[in-house]
């Protein structure tokens, strides 16, 4: 058994002093809207953090983000509803800048006294607005009139006392409006693609407004996080388990970059990795970084506990508990272990934040440690806490970290034993594994990679006739997957060029020995899944 010392965190939860930075934010207050996760999403991509906060939120859980505004975003809800959510006063009277966007438009309206009321016609879709004051700070170096992205019920028909309106739109006299304190609502959405001017306009509210300085980088991200990890960590001792993918590669090493030889990574081999992919992280980890790597060779286990086995639920349960007994009995031979990195992200973050919330939209969950035995429940580093995938990315990058490994496809944990359907086994790993090399090396050479979510290739439990030269054979049936998604919920079947589909088709089958047909799976989820089982 794992020895631990420190205190193991309640049920496994992160004490909250991650990697956070404090240097100046502008917070969102989440009304519900789909858009929230956008709107501080491209407040992040001009350099600002930003951090998404509920409607509940107090001044004394705010204050330590440094906030220098606010942005109110959109909701589903109408002002004169019963429990309509409301902003918390401490917005108001702040002083600090506030952008309102939509619902948060008509909540900053009608809680400072302005008059919201429903249209008579509801605007979805493209409006083109003008402005109708000069010399706004909003509306620096934009165009007197724009095209906008509308979506809404209820409008501003009176401003609130010292409010004015600065644009307006065919339907609507009050369009934008706003104060000399720096307190501004937009009816439309400027951060939806749609909204062609939207980044230029929430830049002019994040610099010209609230004088924030661009200084969200990767580069001040690893500086901050290295000195959190240290202070968090003091000379305990860490460990991390990699998979191989971007966000544990990319924790390990930044707490590598804190802390050195404090932490120890340790890679379970499951023997149901891609073909070259366990050597990478070797190689990666081991000869680049030089971090202290424990790499458990546990392939025999792995197949000795799927033998026989071939329903794709027990599969799973078998390599998530396999996994975990492997993980402990490595992490005891380590000795004493304070902490556990993962590489918890932003998203799942969110969810847990707002779970009970009954306004927020529903966001995936995923639990990377679920089931871990209560003596390993250790205090968490998850310095990737506050980040979004793509933040990751430029941090993997910034860490010196390859860039297959930095842009590497989601990959399930139960690897390709999920892709063998049926009793998975080595000779069939074999095969799959050749497969899968040829739909990656094919999609990669034809510059397919990051532009697909998944590709990958599936053995199938088929056998098909066929004929080689004279011969008749009859061997295994690949299925090729290949989909488009932005975040695993809905998948749509990637629309690939027939040429490459055919030299896929066409390598497989002549070099991958014992298949003799490929079938290309046009499938979109729902109502199929990504994976085949
Ligand atoms: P499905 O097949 O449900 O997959 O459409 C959605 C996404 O999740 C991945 N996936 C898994 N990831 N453990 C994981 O860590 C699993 O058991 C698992 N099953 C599916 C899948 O690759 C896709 O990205």
């Amino acid at each position: 058994m794992t020895q631990i010392s420190g205190t193991p965190a309640e049920g496994g939860k992160v004490q909250d002093i991650s990697s956070r930075v404090q240097r100046e934010s502008v917070v969102v207050i989440d009304f519900g809207s789909q858009y929230s996760m956008l709107i501080a999403r491209r407040v992040r991509e001009s350099k600002v953090y930003c951090e998404i906060i509920s409607h509940k939120a107090t001044w004394e859980s705010v204050a330590r983000l440094n906030p220098k505004g606010v942005i109110l975003s959109g909701g589903p809800a109408s002002v004169y509803e019963d429990n309509a959510p409301l902003a918390p006063d401490w917005v108001y009277e702040s002083g600090l800048p506030v952008l309102g966007i939509c619902y948060g438009m008509q909540v900053m309206a009608h809680q400072l006294g302005g008059i919201v009321a429903p249209s008579s016609k509801k605007e979805y879709g493209h409006a083109q607005i003008s402005q109708n004051a000069p010399n706004q700070r909003i509306f620096q170096g934009l165009p007197s009139s724009m095209q906008v992205w509308m979506s809404h019920g209820d409008h501003i028909t009176e401003p609130p006392p010292g409010f004015t309106s600065l644009a307006n739109s065919e339907n609507s006299p009050i369009v934008v409006m706003g104060n000399d304190k720096g307190m501004l609502g937009i009816q439309f959405h400027p951060e939806v693609a749609h909204t062609p001017q939207g980044k230029e306009l929430l830049e002019n509210f994040l610099y010209g407004v609230c004088g924030c300085q661009p200084v969200w980088t990767p580069g001040n991200f690893v500086n901050d996080s290295i000195r959190r990890i240290q202070e968090q960590v003091g000379d305990g001792k860490v460990i991390c388990a990699l998979s191989g993918g971007v966000d544990s590669a990319v924790a390990a090493s930044l707490v590598h970059k804190a802390i050195g030889n404090q932490l120890t990574c340790i890679f379970v081999n499951n023997g149901l990795m891609r073909k070259g992919e366990t050597q990478q992280v070797r190689d990666t980890f081991q000869r680049h970084f030089q971090t202290n790597l424990v790499y458990a060779e546990a392939t025999e286990y792995f197949l000795g506990a799927l033998k026989g086995v071939t329903d794709p639920e027990q599969k799973r349960k078998i390599i998530g508990a396999e996994f975990i007994r492997v993980f402990d009995e490595e992490a005891t031979r380590i000795g004493t272990v304070d902490f556990l990195t993962q590489g918890t992200l932003y998203p799942d973050v969110i969810e847990s934040d707002t779970q009970g919330d009954d306004i927020s939209a529903k966001i995936k969950s995923h639990h990377n440690v679920g089931g871990l035995p209560e003596h390993m429940k250790l205090n968490l580093v998850e310095p990737l806490r506050y980040l979004f995938k793509d933040e990751v990315r430029e941090v993997g990058l910034e860490l010196g970290l390859p860039e297959e490994i930095v842009y590497r496809q989601p990959f399930p944990g139960p690897g390709l034993a999920i892709r063998i359907i049926g009793e998975v086994t080595l000779e069939k790993l074999e095969v799959l594994r050749e497969a899968d090399a040829i739909v990656l090396e094919e999609i990669t050479a034809n510059g397919l990679y990051r532009d697909t979510w998944q590709s990958f290739a599936v053995l199938t439990d088929t056998r098909s006739v066929g004929v080689t030269g004279d011969f008749r054979t009859y061997g295994h049936v690949i299925a090729i997957r290949a989909v488009n998604s932005d975040d695993a919920m809905t998948a749509d079947w990637a629309k690939l060029p027939y040429d490459v589909l055919g030299r896929i088709s066409t390598r497989i089958s002549n070099e991958v020995p014992d298949v003799n047909r490929v079938v290309y799976d046009i499938t979109s989820k729902p109502p199929g899944t990504i994976e085949w089982e």
